[in-house]
């Protein structure tokens, strides 16, 4: 019954185009009544009416753009830099800062490096001047591309709040993550406390509650090295740090990971994520790192 609606649906808003092709056209009832570009594809109009105030509105972000993009861990130098412009409409506002970007990280991971680039918007945007800037044929501002080798120009024609780019899936994010919680003195004793719980009634009576800071073994590691040997070894803070953390928490990225992947491809996942955070906690300063441990002890008797 549905497929036969759905074919006379589609009967009824088939145009065929009766010149040389046989190829037909379909038309929904529903034309898409979304978010399009104002003016004539192809003639680069964002980038010549708004898109010269938001050039402007870059620039204050330029530095800062510059000097991080330096710290995104980058270890896997086989496979390529992804760079993505999300809502880029025809690429003209990104343009100069994109060159400056695909520069630093040439001058900083070498020249050979390979580098995508994924300019993303609406289906109905302007695509076609996307692609004439790009090229030059629109040469103002002038393309980066023009200057560059090993840079990949793709374009996403996907709805942002979508999944525009393989990366790990929503489930698979929803499933790596871990739930932890942390009570304060109040909540842990509140069983104990409450006389008509079903602790107190089982015979658990609390003798003694106390908070206690303990040291990060870690951060006294890396100070009495620094302090004593004059060595700031940050990298071994890290790996210290990611090693100690990797062994209770492993687990819950490759269980997370769907089984459609491959063990090699899990760990290969897992490792580089791994490898990520171990390259940001080596540049970080560990006396701002550092985590001492928080612990409520508790010495509890049975009735
Ligand atoms: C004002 S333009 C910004 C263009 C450019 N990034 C800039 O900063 O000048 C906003 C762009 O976001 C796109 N956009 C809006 N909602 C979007 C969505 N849900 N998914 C993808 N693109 C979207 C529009 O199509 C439009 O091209």
């Amino acid at each position: 019954m549905f497929i036969r609606m759905l074919c006379s649906g589609i009967r009824r808003h088939l145009r065929v185009h009766n010149g040389f092709t046989a190829v037909p056209v379909r038309y929904y009832e529903d034309p898409h009544k979304g978010y399009r570009p104002y003016w004539n594809k192809g003639e680069g109009n964002y980038g010549s009416t708004l898109g010269k105030q938001s050039v402007v509105h870059v620039q204050r972000a330029r530095e800062s753009i510059l000097s991080l993009v330096k710290t995104i861990p980058f270890t896997d130098k086989d496979s390529a830099f992804n760079i993505a412009e999300y809502g880029a409409a025809d690429g003209s506002t990104s343009m100069a800062i994109f060159g400056e970007l695909l520069m630093t990280l040439k001058d900083h991971h070498g020249p050979n490096t390979q580098f995508q680039i994924i300019y993303e918007d609406l289906e109905l945007n302007d695509f076609k001047s996307l692609f004439k800037r790009i090229s030059g044929i629109i040469p103002d501002p002038p393309s980066y591309l023009l200057e560059m080798d090993n840079v990949y120009v793709l374009a996403s024609g996907t709805n942002f709040y979508k999944q525009c780019v393989p990366k790990i899936s929503k489930d698979e994010f929803v499933n790596t993550n871990m739930s932890l919680c942390y009570r304060t003195m109040k909540e842990v004793r509140k069983p104990f406390d409450d006389k008509t719980s079903p602790v107190s009634r089982s015979g658990l009576t609390l003798l003694s509650a106390e908070a206690a800071v303990n040291p990060d073994v870690f951060y006294n590691i890396w100070r009495e090295k620094k302090d004593k040997a004059g060595i700031d070894d940050r990298e071994e803070f890290a790996r210290m740090y990611v090693s100690a953390h990797r062994n209770w928490s492993n687990s819950t990225f490759m269980n997370g990971l769907s089984d459609s992947r491959s063990q090699e491809e899990k760990e290969q996942i897992v490792d580089g994520l791994y490898g990520d955070v171990k390259e940001r906690l080596s540049r970080m300063n560990p006396k701002v790192f550092k985590d001492d441990g928080k612990m409520i002890y508790i010495v509890i008797r049975k009735e």
